[in-house]
């Protein structure tokens, strides 16, 4: 009876989320454990950044294909180099991108896997 109940309890509160809901909350969730393995170390677990040594990526204003382009690939410029990231595959960057813009962009969408891959195309 006991276990009955909960089974039921847990039935309706999945029931008040939809299926794209449930979704987006495995997207942020392994989202932001990709972000912590992968990111946090030189852009801070705040994304506030380190001092003017790694760029604050919380207010960054890149769109989220861009964002996958140079999670996977890093940059160089005069001021910094990210390097990139060739082990994280389409679903890992969908989920990190995912993340950031739950954290800090006020967006609630998900940044799908698909929408991933047909970005990445062709990088390695
Ligand atoms: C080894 C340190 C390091 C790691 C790890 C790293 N970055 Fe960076 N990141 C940088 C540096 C340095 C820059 C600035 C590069 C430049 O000057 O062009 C940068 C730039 C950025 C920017 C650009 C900000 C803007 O608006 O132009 C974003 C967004 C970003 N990183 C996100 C990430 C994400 C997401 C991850 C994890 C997948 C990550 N970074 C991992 C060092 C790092």
């Amino acid at each position: 009876m006991k276990s009955f109940l909960l089974a039921a309890l847990a039935l309706s509160l999945f029931a008040c989320q939809t299926k794209e809901e449930i979704l987006h909350d495995q997207y942020v969730i392994e989202g932001r454990i990709q972000y912590e393995n992968n990111c946090a170390n030189c852009h801070q677990s705040n994304g506030e950044g380190l001092r003017n040594l790694y760029p604050a990526i919380s207010k960054s204003t890149l769109s989220a294909p861009e964002l996958a382009r140079l999670i996977k690939q890093g940059r160089k410029s005069a001021t910094g180099y990210m390097p990139a990231n060739p082990k994280l595959q389409a679903i890992d960057i969908a989920e990190i991108i995912t993340f950031m813009r739950h954290e800090w962009g006020k967006n609630e969408q998900t940044f799908t896997f698909d929408s991933t891959r047909i970005v990445l195309k062709g990088i390695n």
